[in-house]
């Protein structure tokens, strides 16, 4: 086991009504709060209106319009001249983890004195921002209990995935009635994402029969709720494992001790969305069996074959290579039946921009320091498998 250092000083308040909460833990922070949310789905879902009636007291701005991917230009940097103009105390970042993320961002440049940008791409590192507190109404990202954000700057086609421990939301409110009119596409982009997040950590060199357990267990809860929350979109007991699955994503308590895997799928995917806006979580499901196939050998064969067992079922007494490879088509198989269109040409990317995108891959995540590593010629392999 490897050693770590952890942290997560996110309060989480779940479940149906936590909202009332919300007048009392905003005080502790100040009166002057940013609003922050999207385009629109929170006004039809009434939440606009009951988090506006809550707040009545306070001093409200606004910053509405987030896009799915956030961009830099213009919703971070509004933000930022907002936070400043009116000296707020807390940003309240009610929708999905768009929202959040760019909450993250223009919470940590409205205390620095330079160009966010700075921030984002590691030039600079923060020494102060804006507490945040969420409302998350979408199952995916686990924005709402770890301090990355994801931002895109349209002009360079970059999707950066910044951290920095200033941006872990101060208080994340979860009810799941909020997830109850979340699309069938985003519940299922959702789930792959949240799946994406599990088997970033789970293929891995050096892990724990502890994380394993917890890992294949998230993995098959998140496959079978989402399920449940296509059927039927309010499932209370489904959207509510689903949306506490989604939450342990990415702030590292699936894998406390295991050795690091460079997040390869994540890094390969911000290409994907930066060039073509794709939904995230799409993008990765398409790219992840082909991914697999790509780096299955008699190396990595342990791996799939625990995966194959312990999260499909599949008879551990076949051969090694035919578990793998089952395994490897139950993911695919998984997310086409969830609705995901599972190949590039299906989301409107085709080879044009192929070679160009891997080599921005390449250049800027580091993948040859993955779990297996990763050239550009790999990278462009595994985006060509995908077509
Ligand atoms: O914009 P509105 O009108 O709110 O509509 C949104 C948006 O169109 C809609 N939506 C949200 N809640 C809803 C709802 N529709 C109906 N009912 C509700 N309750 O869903 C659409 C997608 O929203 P978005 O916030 O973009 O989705 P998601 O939460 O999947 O976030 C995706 C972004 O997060 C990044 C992704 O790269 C992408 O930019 N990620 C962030 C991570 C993090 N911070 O840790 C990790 C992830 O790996 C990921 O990269
Ligand atoms: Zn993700």
């Amino acid at each position: 086991m490897q050693n770590f250092d952890y942290q997560t000083p996110t309060r989480l308040i779940f479940g149906k009504g936590v909202v009332e909460k919300l007048p009392e833990v905003m005080s502790q922070f100040g009166k002057k709060v940013l609003l922050t949310y999207g385009g629109g789905s929170i006004k039809k879902i009434g939440l606009y209106d009951k988090v506006k009636e809550l707040l009545k007291d306070f001093e409200i701005y606004e910053l509405s319009d987030i896009q799915p991917n956030p961009k830099y230009d213009p919703s971070v940097l509004d933000g930022v001249k907002i936070c400043k103009e009116k000296d707020i105390d807390v940003i309240l970042a009610v929708g999905g983890g768009s929202v959040l993320d760019c909450s993250k961002a223009i919470a940590a440049g409205a205390k620095y004195d330079g160009d966010p940008w700075d921030l984002i791409s590691y030039k600079a590192f923060a020494k102060d921002s804006v507490p945040i507190v969420d409302i998350i109404t979408l199952a995916a990202t686990g924005s709402e209990y770890d301090c990355g954000g994801v931002i895109s700057r349209t002009e360079t086609n970059d999707k950066i995935g910044y951290m920095d421990p200033h941006n872990y939301p101060v208080v994340s409110f979860l009810d799941p009635t909020y997830t109850f009119t979340v699309s069938k596409k985003q519940t299922a982009a959702g789930c792959a994402d949240a799946m994406n997040h599990i088997m970033e950590q789970y293929f891995c060199e050096d892990s724990t029969l502890l994380n394993d357990g917890f890992m294949e267990a998230g993995l098959k809860s998140l496959m079978v709720n989402a399920k449940k929350c296509l059927e039927d979109p309010e499932d209370y007991t489904a959207r509510a494992e689903m949306m506490l699955t989604c939450t342990y994503g990415c702030n590292g308590i699936y894998s406390l001790g295991n050795s690091q895997t460079g997040w390869p799928l994540h890094g390969m995917e911000h290409a994907l969305s930066a060039y073509y806006d794709i939904t995230h979580g799409e993008g990765l499901a398409i790219i992840t069996p082909r991914w697999m196939e790509h780096v299955l050998s008699e190396k990595t064969l342990d791996r799939f074959v625990k995966y194959g067992v312990n999260v499909f079922g599949i008879d551990a007494s076949l051969e090694k290579f035919e578990i793998a490879k089952k395994a490897i088509q139950a993911t695919y198989d998984f997310f086409l039946s969830i609705g995901i269109p599972m190949n590039l040409r299906a989301v409107g990317i085709d080879e044009s921009r192929i070679d160009e995108m891997a080599h921005h891959v390449a250049v800027n995540e580091g993948l040859e320091e993955a779990w297996v590593p990763l050239s550009e010629k790999d990278i462009a392999d595994i985006f060509k498998a995908s077509l």
